[in-house]
């Protein structure tokens, strides 16, 4: 990938901090990956991993879904030009309004995993497609999400029998194997286990084509763990919607990348605006921490840093913190990294996902300025004024 312009941005004094450089060339490049690895799939982008307008468009543009979780999200997907057809909700939470917004825009489907919530949409969104989160295997992900959604085999059986009782239409389950998945194994055995509730379902009476296998998919540089690529879970995956799902001739097979699709496209520059030294540990204090950026480090996401021209200077130990009074906005501590001064930029890879997305303004530190790379001139015009 030619990097030419990315590295011109990031070595222009000009370019103010905190800064997220995202080089559409990559996010085009991805999606073409992820299409040619999963054939006939739909790519249906988690736009919670960063809904930037171009980005969102771009994935529109590319020929992708969108999966939304918020009436706002919904909002924008349909301002970058997305038809309700080509959106589904892979959140099991919803309120009325968004439910009954959904409807109205003819969102194709949307999840479910308690009764509670096939009873809401069945009432704020009668008649509505819904398949059913399965709770799966998350060991071996950097940020499993298990616990707090999906459910088992039979209580997803049961929930199909309640939504066709309520004049809904179950089509299908999805899963999520956890953020930043590094073992291929999760969503071969999420698919095996699919298959078994769909053949049950068949069984009750039910036409179930949609199989969901949600995100999971890693961004590439970290921290020199084996990453699968989208190729390997490509070839594995369509292997085992072959093995395991029942043959339907309307099969949908659903990607829903987040990290995958646009992890790698973005590089977040911050720069060093304090230095103590506080017993051992020496403290680097950026422009840019967990509240304004950098918040997936607070959950235990180690990033990829590097210095700006850092090369050949002696490598020393940091912690590294965000610009807040906060005491937990700490990013990383105890990495090497080489000697800085005050004024130095360090950059922070894979940092297209789950960044700009989840900041905030929180004691007045702005928020990393969003500067596209690669974009079509109109599209940056009408988004970026
Ligand atoms: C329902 C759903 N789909 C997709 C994603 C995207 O996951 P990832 O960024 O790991 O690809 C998430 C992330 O939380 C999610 O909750």
């Amino acid at each position: 990938m030619n990097t030419v312009r990315m590295d011109a941005v990031l070595n222009d004094t000009n370019t103010v901090t905190p800064a997220l450089v995202v080089d559409f060339d990559i996010i085009r490049n991805t999606y073409h990956r992820f299409e040619n690895a999963f054939p006939g799939a739909h790519i249906d982008y988690a736009v919670k991993a960063n809904a930037h307008p171009l980005i969102m468009r771009e994935v529109v543009e590319l020929g992708g879904g969108l999966e939304i979780a918020s009436l706002a999200e919904l909002n924008r997907a349909l301002e970058v030009g997305a038809t309700g057809q080509r959106i589904i909700c892979s959140n099991p939470i919803k309120n009325p309004t968004f439910l009954a917004r959904m409807q109205n825009a003819g969102v194709y489907a949307c999840v479910v995993d308690s009764t509670h919530e096939v009873e809401k949409v069945a009432k704020f969104a009668p008649g509505s497609r819904v398949y059913v989160r399965l709770a799966v295997d998350n060991t071996g992900s950097v940020l499993p999400l298990a616990g707090k959604f999906g459910v088992d085999g039979q209580t997803a059986l049961a929930l199909f029998d309640q939504a066709r009782e309520l004049g809904l239409q179950p089509i299908g389950l999805s899963f999520h194997v956890g953020s930043q998945c590094l073992k291929v194994a999760n969503w071969v055995n999420a698919l095996k286990a699919s298959g078994d509730v769909m053949r049950q379902a068949a069984e009750r009476g039910h036409d179930l084509y949609f199989v969901d296998i949600g995100g999971g998919f890693p961004a590439g540089h970290w921290h020199n763990a084996e990453i699968p690529s989208v190729e390997e879970i490509g070839v594995a995956v369509m292997q085992a919607v072959a093995d395991y799902i029942p043959a339907h001739p309307n099969l949908m097979l659903i990607l829903e990348p987040g990290r995958g699709l646009v992890g790698d496209s973005g590089k977040m520059m911050a720069e060093v605006v304090g230095i103590a030294q506080r017993g051992t540990d020496t403290w680097l204090y950026l422009d840019a921490g967990v509240f304004n950026g950098l918040m997936e480090t607070y959950e235990g996401f180690p990033p990829v840093v590097g210095v700006l021209n850092g090369e050949g200077r002696p490598m020393r130990k940091y912690t590294l913190a965000g610009p807040s009074c906060d005491s937990c906005d700490v990013v990383a501590r105890h990495i090497e990294l080489p000697e800085v001064e005050i004024g130095d930029r360090l950059v922070f890879v894979d940092a297209g996902a789950y960044t700009n997305e989840y900041a905030a303004a929180f004691n007045g530190f702005p928020i990393p300025e969003f500067i596209p790379l690669n974009v079509e001139q109109i599209m940056f015009e009408v988004y970026v004024a």
